[in-house]
This record gives structure tokens, sequence and C-alpha cells, in this order.
């Protein structure tokens, strides 16, 4: 009996003192230095090729020292990158130039994701398992390790706050905040549409676990995320994918039609269950539209493949306008969808041969945080204006007939015309997505998460100071002051959606920062990418290279359309424009001499599109 008290009185004061705690739990190495804990009150910086020494990583090199002085804040460059439209006007048409500042962009951004890759979720230290078991997200920072006085290690409360509490306090929506970039629903569902293949959370394993095995853009979302998916959906003739024909229209067949797993509620009539790559993207007509497109898309390339290989079987023309649709896909990505998201008057190029001379490893693992950070929930708006009517969540969700009923050019019109939300600076989410935000507050804290501030400084950021520091105003910043205790015990999910957006822009500096180098990473690491892919060869042959190299979002859209081209962009229409009929010129960069749509978008600039709102 005495032998237990005695054993419970060393427990609970091995557990109340912070003597006790992993030394580790105030992540005092900095700059990236592995932190490792040597018995219970030692620890051990290793700073290997940090560019720093010391006990914490904190003494910089000499040619660390020089570099840090020279190099100018992210918001600076952001600040240049986003201002002097003439000066880039100038500098985008000079080759070498342009080539030199993308190869920067690009190595500069992926260089601060590790890859190979280290942690996941259930390893703070790196090992053969958490490297090699492709069921886990990776992490690009190691959990919060167990033994630590607080959540977010030794700063902040004992406990985080309620979630229910700070999602109703900070993010709910008020009132509508438009996007001051002007962003699109067109955007956001893209942007659902193209992350949901590789953003693909195993629930039955927990959040930690992905089903998307293959870490990358890899289309999954249209053929399927494994063999026996893909055998379903796939037409076996010319390489095509099974399809139904409605009023002369292409749409994805049935669920009964062709045997492949959907989640539908059970009320969805048969006929409007339609099976495509990704199982959940019955959910919202957004991204059954972007499916019915990549549809139409890959069996427009299998006849295109088809007339310059009239000898090739099925399989080759299937296999070959996959690799083709997943060049497009970068391509759009990087050239339309990343050039809408940066505001850059720098325009952004795909070419993996600016990459051929770097050290660059054609590989990608997705991460937990990539994850977390793209629930960019409060893009969506409180209801959908399609045509003349307007939709309620519960009208949408789940209502496939929403897309029979108006069709992809409709939408697609409907869609470009929408403005999305703006997704820093709080407030700004819909109550129909509040239990998603939940979600991934509650999924951050099971993975233990580090705070906001050891993320931006894992990034090449300085850590927030203050709340106010973090949301550039004072009021939200009191109230998370009291319930945080800390800015160093900020959790990343919430920080991001309540930091000070950037002048005019959607997101704040910390999900750039962070967001653009996973990103980055992900579409260049692919490995149609690297030297031994990237050549017209892979692509069957120049035709097949072509279509790659001049995908745009607009070509995608109306070249599997019937008639004339709807309005398609990212970015709304310049609403002072629409009303004169003719609008000339265009957002987007690639050639559409072969389009001729019967309204295209005016080439507008910030300027612009701030004095509108
Ligand atoms: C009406 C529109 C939308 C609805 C109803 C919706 C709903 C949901 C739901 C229910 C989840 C799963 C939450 C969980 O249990 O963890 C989810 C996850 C997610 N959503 Fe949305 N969402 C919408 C729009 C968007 C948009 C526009 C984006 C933009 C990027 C987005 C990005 C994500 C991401 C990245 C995930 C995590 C996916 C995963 O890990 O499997 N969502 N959403
Ligand atoms: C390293 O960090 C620890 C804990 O934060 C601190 O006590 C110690 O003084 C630091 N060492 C140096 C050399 O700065
Ligand atoms: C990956 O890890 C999970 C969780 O430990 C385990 O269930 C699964 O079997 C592992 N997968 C492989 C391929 O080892
Ligand atoms: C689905 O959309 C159609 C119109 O496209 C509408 O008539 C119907 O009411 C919607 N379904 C639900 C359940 O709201
Ligand atoms: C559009 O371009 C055409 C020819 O390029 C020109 O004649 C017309 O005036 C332009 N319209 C507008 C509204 O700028």
């Amino acid at each position: 009996m005495n032998k237990l008290i005695f054993f419970v009185a060393l427990l609970s004061a091995e557990i109340l003192s912070c003597e006790g705690a992993n030394p580790c739990c105030s992540m005092p190495c900095e700059n990236r230095g592995v932190c490792t804990s040597t018995g219970s009150k030692s620890y051990e910086c290793d700073c290997t090729r940090t560019g720093f020494y010391g006990e914490n990583c904190t003494t910089p090199e000499v040619l660390t020292w020089v570099k840090t002085k020279l190099k100018p804040t992210p918001n600076t460059v952001h600040y240049i990158l986003t201002h002097f439209k003439g000066f880039w006007n100038i500098l985008n048409n000079i080759p070498f130039l342009r080539d030199g500042i993308m190869r920067y962009v690009l190595t500069s951004r992926s260089h601060l994701i590790d890859s190979p890759p280290t942690y996941n979720s259930d390893y703070d230290y790196k090992n053969w398992e958490a490297y090699s078991n492709l069921s886990y997200y990776t992490r690009t920072l190691p959990p919060v390790p167990e033994d630590c006085p607080t959540p977010m290690g030794v700063a902040g409360k004992k406990a985080l706050p309620d979630v229910k509490l700070v999602v109703e306090k900070f993010l709910l929506r008020k009132k509508f905040i438009p996007d001051p970039q002007g962003t699109s629903l067109m955007f956001a569902f893209f942007a659902q549409h193209f992350t949901h293949q590789f953003f693909k959370t195993d629930v039955k394993r927990g959040p930690a676990f992905t089903s998307s095995l293959a870490h990358g853009v890899d289309l999954s979302h249209v053929y399927g995320d494994n063999m026996e998916r893909q055998r379903k959906l796939r037409l076996f003739e010319d390489g095509k994918m099974k399809f139904q024909m409605v009023d002369g229209e292409v749409y994805p067949p049935t669920v009964k039609e062709v045997q492949a797993d959907m989640h539908y509620p059970p009320h969805v009539a048969e006929e409007h269950r339609f099976a495509v790559g990704h199982e959940a993207f019955g959910l919202v007509p957004g991204l059954m539209m972007y499916a019915t497109i990549w549809l139409r898309e890959h069996n427009r390339v299998c006849d295109v493949l088809k007339r310059e290989h009239p000898d090739w079987d099925d399989e080759r023309l299937f296999q070959t306008t996959r690799l083709i649709l997943i060049g497009e896909t970068i391509k759009i990505v990087i050239e339309d969808y990343v050039q809408h998201l940066s505001g850059y008057h720098f325009k952004l190029k795909f070419d993996p041969e600016l990459l051929f001379n770097q050290r660059f490893q054609y590989q990608n693992r997705i991460s937990s945080e990539f994850n977390t950070l793209y629930h960019w929930h409060p893009l969506m708006p409180d209801a959908f204006h399609i045509q003349e009517q307007v939709y309620s969540y519960k009208q949408f969700l789940f209502n496939n007939s929403v897309v029979m009923n108006h069709g992809i050019h409709n939408l697609v019109e409907s869609f470009t015309k929408q403005i999305a939300g703006r997704v820093a600076g709080g407030h700004n989410l819909s109550p129909a997505l509040m239990m998603v935000a939940m979600k991934s507050i509650e999924h951050s804290r099971q993975m233990r998460f580090q705070s906001l501030n050891e993320y931006r400084k894992r990034f090449s950021l300085k850590p927030y100071t203050s709340f106010q520091d973090m949301t550039g105003e004072t009021e939200m910043a009191a109230e998370l002051e009291e319930l945080y205790g800390d800015i160093d015990a900020m959790e990343l999910y919430l920080g991001l959606l309540v930091e000070k957006p950037r002048p005019n822009a959607i997101f704040g500096e910390t999900m750039v920062e962070m967001g653009a180098p996973y990103s980055l990473k992900g579409l260049m690491g692919n490995p149609i990418c690297s030297p031994e892919y990237w050549m017209p060869s892979t692509f069957g042959g120049k035709v097949g290279f072509e279509i790659v190299n001049t995908a745009s979002l607009q070509k995608l859209v109306c070249l599997n359309l019937k008639g004339p081209c709807p309005v398609v962009s990212f970015h709304v229409p310049d609403v002072k424009d629409a009303g004169s009929a003719t609008i000339n010129s265009s957002t987007s960069h690639s050639g559409q001499s072969d389009l001729n749509p019967t309204v295209v978008l005016k080439e507008r600039t910030s300027e612009d599109r701030t004095s509108e709102l």
C-alpha cells in the first residue's frame, strides 16, 4: 500500500513539474535545427547544414549572415511583384530574365520542403517507417511531444479553447466579405476539385492518413485511386472513359451502370448518381462540373491521339492521354490558377527545363500541414447564383440535377460571374460550413500541430510578436489573447484564417509563404517534369506535347463545349465593363486564336479590381 502511494506521488510530481517535461517541448533549436532530448533535463540541437551553429543553432555562419542582410522580406518581394506593372510588362517579354526569375521562384520556394520527406504524425524523429509508409501524410514539423506542459509545448495555457467557441467567435461570417482579388467561384471549385486528388484523408484510419498514395498530381480524381475503380470507369475502347449522352452532350456514367462506388445520400435519384474518379464528387455541382469537363477532355484527347497513332491499342491511348492531362493540369495550375492567386504582374511560366541544371528532387509527399492550410472554405458564398436561380446549400449540395438542368455552359458562366469570399481576416465562413472548420481544428489538435509561430519560423518568417501583430486589429486580438494567453500558443489553422490579409489580397503572409512551397514542389516534382519524361514522345509526339504546352483554363472549357464559348475565368468579370457587350483581350496568357469565344475578359489591372470594391 505504502509503495503504491509513493509511486503515485512520484508520478504526479513528474507530471506536475515542468522540470520533468521533455526538454524539446520548448522548441529550443532555431533555424531548422533538430532537437533531441538527452535524458530528462538536457537536449541537443543538431545544426548540420542549417548555416548556423551554437547550442541552439542561433549563431549564423558568415555566409548566412551576409545572406540574411541582403535578403528582402517576403512582404517586400510580394509588394514588388504585385506593383510596377509597366516594369513587369517589359521584363515578361525578355525571355532570359523571365526564365531567370521563374527559376528563382521555383527553387527558392521548393527548397523549403524536405525531400525526401521526414516525419509523420506518429513519429517526431526520422526513421524508415515514417519515410516508407505512404498511407501517412508527411509532416513538415514533427508533432509536439506527448509529455509537454501545454498543447503547444511550453507556451500558453494547459488547454486550448473550445473549438466551437473559437469558430463561432472568429470564423463565422456576419456579412459576406468579397475577395478583393476578384476570385470567382470558377476558381474556388477548381481549387476544391484539383486538390482533392491528393488531399484525400482516410477517415477510417484517422486525420494523419491519406488514401491517395501517389502524393501528387496523378489525376486520381478523374481515373480513380486504385486499379479496380479505374477499370470500372474505363470504356476499353480507343483509350476512352465511360460516359453517357444526355441531350447530345457527354456526362459521366451512372453508378448503376459502372458499379463504381460514390457517396450519395439515399434521397438522390438513380439517374443523378454520376460516377467519376473521386468517390465524393457528388457532393458539390461545381465538382461534378469540373469532373464532366475533364472526362470530356480525356475522350477528346484520345481522339486526337488516335488520329496521330491509328496503330495504338486502347491501353496505350489511355495511358498517354492520362499523361497529357496531367501535363495540362500542371500548366493550367501554374499559369492560370497560381497566376491569379498570386496577384503578380510577373508572368509565371510552366517550363520544366528551368530546373534541369538545378538540384531538384523529382518526388513529392503531401504533408498534413498543406492539407490543413488548404481548407479555404471562406471562399464559399452563402448561396449559389446560377442563371436566374439562387440555390441554398440545402438545394445545391448532392444535387446533380443542377448540373443537368443548367448544363456545363451555363454553370461555367454563372460560376465565373459570382465572386468568392476572402479567406484571411476572419469572420467570413458560411454557417453551412462551420462543422468543416471545427473538424480541421480538432484534427490539427489530435495530430499535435506546432504553433503558428513555429511554422512561421520554419518557413523563414519572423514570428508574430503579439496577437495584434498577427491580426492587424485590436478587437479579435484582445479576445484571442484572453483565450490563448500567448501568441506563441496560437494554433496554425485559426491563425491562418484570422491573420491580417495583405493589402487588397485574399490571404495573409503565412498562407502564401507556406502554401506556395508545397504547391510548387508538388507541381514540379511530378515525374513528367523530369528530364527523362519531359519530351514529345512521352506525350505521343509533337501533337500531344503541344496540347500540354498550350493548355489553359479557357481552352479546357471551350474545346469541350458545343457552340459559342462562355466567359470563363478565375477572376470575376469587371462589373463596369460587363455592360458593354464586346469586351476584348483576355486574362489568359495562352493563345486562343483557335477558340473564337463570344466574349473574352478584359485585362484588368489590380487598381481596377480594388476600385470596384
Ligand atoms: C460547398 C462547398 C464545400 C463543402 C460543402 C465542403 C465540405 C467539406 C467537408 C464536409 C470536408 C470534410 C471535413 C472533415 O470531416 O474533415 C471537406 C474537406 C476539405 N475541403 Fe471542403 N467543402 C467545400 C468547399 C471547399 C473548397 C472551395 C475548398 C477549396 C480548396 C475545399 C477544401 C477542402 C479540403 C482541402 C478538405 C480536406 C480534404 C481531405 O483531407 O480529404 N472545400 N470539405
Ligand atoms: C538555448 O536555449 C535555452 C532554452 O531556451 C536557453 O536557456 C539557453 O540560454 C540558450 N542558449 C544559448 C547559448 O543561447
Ligand atoms: C502504415 O501505418 C499504419 C498505421 O501504423 C498501418 O496500419 C499500415 O499497415 C502501414 N502500412 C504499411 C504499408 O506498412
Ligand atoms: C435540385 O436542383 C433542382 C434544379 O436544378 C431543383 O429543382 C431541386 O429542387 C433541387 N433539389 C433539392 C433537393 O433542393
Ligand atoms: C475590340 O477589338 C476590336 C479589334 O481588335 C476593335 O475594333 C474594337 O474597338 C475593340 N473593342 C473594345 C470595346 O475595345
